[in-house]
């Protein structure tokens, strides 16, 4: 089944000094299925984070509609919205955006308490989610006191924390070495493995994308190519990066 479901999305943004106006997205669909870990790649520019942004409802489409889990979310508006913002869907940020002045423990246990959780589970949930992400000696600490993929992984378990149905990520390896990022993908993909819901993850890194069990291509606002693992992911990698190259090979 579907989780959500993109139709003809165009979004155009106004320029200044009268400049003709930008259109970063060009009737875009797409569809992802409950737990599938999708990567969306495209030149900078092309409308990743916008994509991310429509489907969060940070933004308004010009015209074309947003399902999810079959119902039209595009209207949503005030307590419902944030209802499903809080519920339904979890952002982890290119910079992580964790809140300075509270641990990582605090930080994490953030949304449970919006959520109004009880004290109990909410430890629990944080808990789990430390040992999972591979943060749990870290969680007294405050974010400057740890490493930039530990910040990372906190934001992965704080946007985790109410199992939402679809994890929206724009370059989460992004600030990354190597090493932390691929830690942060084995971890992303065996959370995903383990039935925590879908994931939507923009990267420009064919290494990251490569987890993904499907890869979406973007290229001025138009979706280019759409590829799926098939055999193992070092074949999957090989396709992403010919892929890549016809893309930036100007390629129709
Ligand atoms: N708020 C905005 N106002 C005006 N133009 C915008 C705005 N946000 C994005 N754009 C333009 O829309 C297009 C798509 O931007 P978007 O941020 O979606 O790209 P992206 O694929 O995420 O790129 P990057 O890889 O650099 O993050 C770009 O041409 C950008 O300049
Ligand atoms: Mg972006």
């Amino acid at each position: 089944m579907s989780i959500l479901s993109l139709v003809d999305l165009t979004k155009t943004y106004a320029t200044s000094r009268g400049a003709p106006p930008c259109r970063a997205l060009d009737s875009i669909s797409l569809e992802i299925e409950e737990g599938e870990f999708v990567a969306l790649m495209g030149p900078s520019g092309s409308g990743k984070t916008t994509t991310l942004n429509l489907i969060a409802l940070v933004d308004r489409p010009d015209s074309g509609s947003i399902s999810f889990e079959g119902a039209d979310i595009s209207a949503l508006s005030g307590s419902p919205l944030a209802e499903f913002r809080r519920r339904k869907i979890g952002f982890v940020f290119q910079d992580s955006s964790l809140i300075d002045t509270m641990t990582l423990e605090e930080n994490v246990a953030l949304p449970l308490a919006l959520d109004r959780a009880s004290p109990d589970s909410s430890a629990a949930r944080v808990a789990e989610l430390a040992e999972s992400l591979g943060i749990a000696g870290e969680m007294g600490k405050f974010p400057c006191e740890v490493s930039g993929g530990q910040r990372q992984r906190a934001a992965a378990a704080r946007a985790l924390a109410c199992r939402p149905r679809l994890l929206l990520a724009d370059e989460p390896t992004g600030a990354l070495d190597s090493r932390s990022g691929r830690e942060l993908m084995e971890r992303f993909s065996s959370l995903n493995g383990a039935g925590e819901g879908a994931v939507l993850m923009v990267t420009h890194d064919p290494f990251a994308a490569s987890w993904a069990r499907r890869a979406l291509f973007l290229r001025d606002g138009r979706l280019f190519a759409e590829i799926r693992r098939a055999g193992d992911r070092r074949a999957f990698f090989d396709r992403i990066m010919e892929v890549q190259s016809a893309m930036e090979g100007g390629a129709p």
